[in-house]
């Protein structure tokens, strides 16, 4: 390893998805430099029980702090809805998951207070999201929808046109019809399909994507401890994946919305 990996923020997704979470944040904070972990081998997480989604984002974590990072971005909806509090516990950096940032930034867009949540069986299962909204506005109104065919048509590029329309019309009909004002993106593969959604929603509800906002927060955590790197800095961002890197490389050239730099393999191990 190099020393320069040392002083990153450390961000873990269970495969591609996250990528949309350090795209956002590589465009926030330009001169911070990054490790990205892709759990390949092992996604889903969005339908793998809080047991399992905890143990290997606890087994993730470790892998990037034994590089030396500075702060951990919990950059899967799946995991930060299970497996925040013992990450929290056990890691002697910040940790900072996607949900409650993107929970804030929806509480605050909303005019009526009803608000819709998509995402994994396992993110609406935990009921994260709805927490944090409570959390955030107790005057809300929260309906909540798992989404599970968006992650594969995310990821087969598959973001316009019948088969996505059809899939969102579907998925998204019981929400329209509670009347939200403002929809919570609350999975990483989501803002792929952000103009498909925003069709099927209608031009009167405010799309939330949970990345930017947890970018955001990254920034207001490292500014209040004094670590934030100069935005002219020369920023390096390096991938590891545990399964082979080669569709990990394709696919995530489209999530993080430029060609990635390499991918290296590893061996996140259990024993
Ligand atoms: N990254 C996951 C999430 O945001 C979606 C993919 C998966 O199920 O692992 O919940």
């Amino acid at each position: 390893m190099r020393p320069d990996s040392r002083g990153a923020i450390g961000v873990f997704d269970s495969g591609v998805g996250g990528l949309t979470v350090l795209k956002a944040l590589m465009r926030r904070l330009p001169g911070e430099s990054t490790l990205y972990l892709g759990d390949t081998a092992r996604v889903p997480y969005g339908t793998k029980s809080p047991e399992v989604v905890t143990l290997y984002s606890i087994k993730n974590a470790e892998f990037l702090l034994e590089r030396g990072i500075k702060l951990l971005v919990v950059a899967c909806n799946t995991a930060s809805s299970v497996a925040l509090p013992e990450l929290e516990a056990h890691l002697r950096v910040p940790v900072l998951g996607v949900i409650a940032p993107g929970a804030r930034a929806a509480a605050a867009k909303s005019r009526s207070g009803k608000i819709g949540v998509i995402g994994t069986p396992g993110t609406i299962r935990s009921g994260a999201y709805q927490r944090e909204l409570q959390a955030a506005r107790p005057d809300v109104q929260v309906s909540a929808r798992a989404c599970p065919m968006f992650v594969p048509l995310a990821e087969e590029g598959w973001v316009t046109g019948d088969v996505p329309r059809l899939v969102a019309r579907e998925y998204l009909a019981p929400l329209v019809a509670t009347g939200v004002d403002t929809l919570v993106l609350g999975c990483t593969h989501y803002p792929l399909l952000r103009d498909v959604i925003a069709e099927v929603m209608g031009p009167g509800v405010a799309l939330v994507d949970s990345a930017e906002a947890t970018a955001e927060a990254v920034a207001a955590v490292l500014a209040s401890k004094g670590a934030l790197e100069a935005e002219s800095r020369a920023a390096e961002h390096r991938y590891f994946v545990t399964d082979v890197p080669e569709r990990f490389m394709d696919v995530g050239a489209k999530f993080l919305g430029q060609p990635l730099s390499g991918a290296e393999h590893v061996d996140v191990s259990f024993g």
